[in-house]
This record gives structure tokens, sequence and C-alpha cells, in this order.
């Protein structure tokens, strides 16, 4: 079993990235600049956000934070994202999700350019990948594929089953995942929460992809011996064993599942560094358009 290394894959690409930063620099251009907006105070995306900060800094990538109150009103945020979509100083920017209840989250997101929507969740960017065309693509999603090169995992006429039909990492994945493309080409399974015959479903499956939020969801028994299994879930839970009182697991049974895979992500440290390796991609692609 070969355990995909999220942050040695995350910290190459990275190099690759710190390395065009600095050569623009050297032409007079300026450095990329990624703001990234928070709305209330979420524990887990202030601890997003930072990562984001501090991973920007690193490549050379200038970064801002716009920290507003969970009492901010949706024209409020409208007015910012106007701001945002405006100032020349800024390639790239995302909306921290989620948003407070109050807040309507498709009209802020179509609200943004799409050309500074490094996210890659604007309805333009999304319409573009689906027809193939040049575009922003969700970090996540493009991470993954990135991964799936590294590892040199063919995807080509193979089973791809992907469980959850999110925005942000289900459906796109597996549109890219079935499109005439180098890390396509495969023959994709959406499932989710109204899928009858799971396990009849993921047993047939070279490569899973488990985005279905729950934790520890998929089992030992529901995965074909050599199979790849990525894992998107991220989950706290209560471990009295575990000094913290808790330990953080992802939506794949890690124990029983990797006793039968060929390839398998840890959590953490497998798909989570690689996603803010992506972001930091896709502000290189915006501030380079
Ligand atoms: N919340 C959880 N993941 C993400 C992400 O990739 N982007 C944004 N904007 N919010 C998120």
């Amino acid at each position: 079993m070969i355990l995909i290394d999220g942050r040695e894959a995350a910290a190459k690409l990275k190099k690759e990235i710190a390395r065009e930063v600095a050569a623009m620099i050297d032409s007079d251009m300026k450095a990329p600049h990624l703001a990234a907006v928070l709305v209330g105070d979420d524990p887990a995306s202030q601890t997003y956000v930072s990562s984001k900060e501090k991973a920007s800094r690193a490549v050379g990538i200038t970064s801002s934070i716009y920290r507003l109150s969970a009492k901010t009103t949706e024209k409020e945020l409208l007015d910012l994202i106007d701001f945002l979509n405006k100032d020349e100083e800024v390639d790239g920017f995302i909306v921290q999700l989620p948003l407070p209840n109050h807040i309507n989250v498709e009209r802020i997101i179509n609200a943004i350019d799409y050309r500074k929507d490094v996210d890659g969740f604007h309805p333009m960017n999304v319409g573009k990948m689906v027809l193939g065309e040049p575009s922003l693509i969700s970090a996540t999603p493009r991470g993954i594929l990135y991964l799936l090169e590294t590892y040199k995992i063919e995807t080509k006429g193979k089973n791809v089953v992907v469980l959850g039909r999110s925005n942000i990492v289900g459906t796109p994945m597996s549109i890219l995942l079935s499109r005439k493309a180098p890390n396509g080409d495969a023959t994709v399974t959406l499932c989710h929460s109204r899928t009858q015959n799971l396990k009849e479903i993921t047993l047939k499956a070279d490569i899973i992809i488990a985005a279905i939020g729950q934790p520890e969801f998929l089992k030992g028994n529901m995965v074909k011996e050599g199979a790849v299994v990525i894992d998107v879930g991220i989950h706290r839970i209560d471990d009295e064993k575990a000094a913290k009182g808790y330990r953080l697991t992802g939506d794949v049974d890690f124990k029983a599942v990797s006793k039968k895979t060929s390839h398998i992500t840890p959590v953490p440290g497998g798909v989570g560094p690689m996603t803010i390796a992506a972001l930091l991609k896709n502000t290189l692609l915006a501030a380079k358009k």
C-alpha cells in the first residue's frame, strides 16, 4: 500500500509557484495578490483563512484578509465584493464559506468577477470547466487531479466512483474525471444520499473519491482489492485515548480500507494541503491573465 503524501506533493507545487512568482517580480511585475473575506467567527473558517494567508506569504503571494462581523448585511458584503472586483491591486479573492444564514450564498458568488474567482465557484468558471475551456477550477478537485498525476495513477478507462455531489468537490470532480483530457477519460459514477445498492457500486471502483461529509463512511467491505482511495473529508471526533481528547479523521475508515488499497490519502496530510496549493496556483493564473 502506498500512502499518498499530500504535504510533499503540495510542497513541490508551491516550490514551482514560488519560482514563477519570483520570475514575475524579476521582470518588474507586481507580486500576485490574494484576498480573503471572512464573515463571522466560525473557528474552522478562521483556521482555513489563516493557513491560506501563511501559504500565500511563503510563496511570495501578497495576502490580505477582510474580517467582517457575523452581523454584516448582504448589501455590505456585496459592496466589499464590488470594491475587490475593481481593486487593481487584487488579482483574486475568495469569500470563505459557510456564510451566516441571512446572506444568500448564490447572490454572493454571482457578484464576484469570474476572472478573480480563484475558488472557481462562479457559474462562468463552472460552465467553462464543463465545456473544457480554460477556467479557474475549484481548488480541491484541482488538487486531487494533481495528486493522481504526481503518483502516476491512470484514470483513462477506469471506473471511478465519486461519493458526494457538492458544488465544491463532488460535482466538479465527476465532470473533470470524465472529460476527454489527460487526467480524465474515466467512467464516472456520482453517488449521493439517494443512491441505492451503494456497496455494489463502490466494489466495482478502481478509484474512489470520498467527499460525502460523514466520518469514516467508506468501510473496508465497500472497497475492492487494489483500489485507489482519495479521502476529502476532515472531521474532529471525540477520542478518550487521544491526548487532546479528539482525533482527526476523514470520510474513510482508514484502518480497514488501507488494508485493501494500492494507494490511499491520509487525513490529515492528504487532500487538505493540496487544496491550498491549488488555490495559490489559481491566484497565479489569475494574476497572469
Ligand atoms: N469552505 C470550505 N472550503 C472552502 C473553499 O474551498 N473555499 C471557500 N471560499 N470556502 C470554503
